[in-house]
């Protein structure tokens, strides 16, 4: 089976880190992606128009190649529709699931914002319903996995919460809990997804980890200073990874 090349980011944050994004991207010679992902928190605080720049970048170096994307938790739930709206070439997954075709292969690819085990202070006073969701959600992703893999050759299961706590090591252990949840990280022990893609942990040093058979790859842009580059296979072929970074301030 044919090898899918990913290239995947998250937390540019706006223009806070643009300038390592666009130097990762130029830094990109003679190779192309089958497709893009963005891992949420691509835009800083809710400001719609930060994305345009990064699209723009993107499209001048790879016109054609399918973008797909999460909301992080600075892709505000408020503007979720402003942004369909605004950027209609882009895939966008929400506790929701997309079929691609990429290099011969049926990728399906699972997309959420992820959960938490602990609320932020934030939370807590202004969205106290999140509990609830971070509850939820696990169960959502093990049946939208379950159900894409009837119909995939491969799972890309993407979260901008961390799904597991391998690869947020390296930031302080006490705040592991608002980075992700391991109730995420047995539903991929469960089912399986080839790749699985996270961002939200910048200070993390361990940046990709195995879980089973599944490779997760951290690709927050502060953490990597550089786009992820992935390389997956199809597990009924040859089981295979490739994981690397593409910037300029290692
Ligand atoms: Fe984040």
């Amino acid at each position: 089976m044919s090898v899918v090349r990913i290239y995947a980011v998250g937390d540019v944050h706006g223009r806070r880190y643009f300038h390592i994004f666009t130097a990762s991207l130029q830094s990109i010679v003679g190779m192309r992606p089958d497709v893009i992902v963005f891992a949420g928190d691509m835009i800083d605080e809710g400001k719609v128009d930060d994305l345009e720049p990064i699209v723009k970048e993107v499209r001048n170096k790879f016109p054609q190649v399918p973008i797909v994307s999460i909301f992080g938790n600075e892709e505000y739930h408020e503007i979720e529709g402003l942004l369909i709206k605004r950027f209609p070439e882009i895939i966008w997954l929400d506790d929701s699931v997309a079929i691609l075709t990429l290099n011969g292969v049926k990728v399906g690819f699972v997309g959420t914002r992820g959960a938490l085990e602990r609320l932020t202070f934030w939370q807590k006073r202004h969205k106290p319903e999140l509990a609830k969701v971070y509850e939820e959600r696990p169960k959502v992703i093990k049946k939208l996995i379950k159900e894409v893999r009837n119909y995939s050759d491969m799972v890309v299961f993407i979260s901008h919460y961390a799904p597991t706590y391998l690869t947020v090591k390296g930031e302080p252990e006490k705040v592991y809990p608002y980075m992700g949840s391991r109730h995420m990280e047995r539903v991929i022990r469960e089912t399986k997804p080839e790749v699985v893609i996270h961002a939200h942990a910048h200070n993390a040093r361990v940046v990709e980890a195995s879980l089973n058979s599944s490779r997760v790859f951290n690709v927050s842009l502060p953490a990597r200073k550089g786009i992820a580059i992935i390389e997956a296979r199809p597990r009924k072929g040859i089981l295979s990874y490739v994981g690397r970074s593409y910037g300029t301030a290692r």
